[in-house]
């Protein structure tokens, strides 16, 4: 009888968990979330680098639950202010800010510059960790800071990113379209062609 494999995502984003499962769905395996272990509280993010920030995660997770782990660490990359937000943009607005307290924030940085001007990037990294490996990815969309807050969906700061060649926001998009394009998607999407061969080959032991 064949074993249904089990990875965790090491994320308590509820958001980014229905995405990030709706984009491994065809893997055949089991996704669980931290929801199941209530034990792991907020992992804190003391990286410098979006790889670093993803590698504790997975590797608090995979530690834990002696599960194979899978984390992303995304960050906000706007050309005008020098890259910032970055690998801080959880944390844009001070501590423990609301998704609207960066929005404000980054508009508020932005104030007076043209469209053409608000040049940005969101960047995943995805860490796979097992007891065998440690597996990464990363994924990129380009885009432009809106002047305004735009839509409903998703979260963070999907209501002023507008994706290169698109005339709606991330939050003006339902999951399945944001998740054919985005950051998160084209990371995972390059994580799953390496996953995909690893588990075929059976060296995978969740
Ligand atoms: P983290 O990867 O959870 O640390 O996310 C860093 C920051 O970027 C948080 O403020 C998130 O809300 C935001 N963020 C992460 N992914 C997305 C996304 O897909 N759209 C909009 N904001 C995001």
């Amino acid at each position: 009888m064949s074993r249904r494999r089990k990875l965790v995502l090491a994320t308590h984003n509820p958001h980014k968990k229905r995405e990030m499962s709706a984009l491994l769905s065809h893997l055949g395996i089991t996704i669980v979330g931290l929801d199941d272990f209530p034990q792991i509280g907020e992992i804190e993010e003391t990286g410098t680098t979006l790889l670093e920030n993803s590698l504790i995660k997975a590797r608090t997770v995979h530690k834990i639950t002696g599960l194979p782990a899978l984390a992303d660490d995304t960050g906000l990359e706007v050309d005008a202010l020098d890259g910032a937000p970055g690998v801080y943009s959880a944390r844009y607005a001070g501590k423990d800010p609301s998704y609207q307290d960066n929005v404000n924030k980054l508009l508020f940085e932005l104030k007076g510059l043209k469209l053409e001007k608000r040049n940005a990037r969101f960047r995943t990294v995805i860490s796979y960790i097992d007891d065998n490996v440690e597996l990464h990815s990363e994924g990129v969309i380009e885009g432009v800071i809106t002047l305004e807050s735009k839509g409903t969906e998703g979260f963070g700061y999907d209501p002023v990113f507008q994706p290169e060649s698109y005339s709606c926001t991330f939050a003006e998009m339902n999951q399945d379209e944001k998740n054919l394009i985005s950051h998160r998607a084209r990371a995972l999407e390059k994580m799953k062609k390496i996953l995909e061969p690893y588990f075929d080959k059976g060296e995978y032991i969740g």
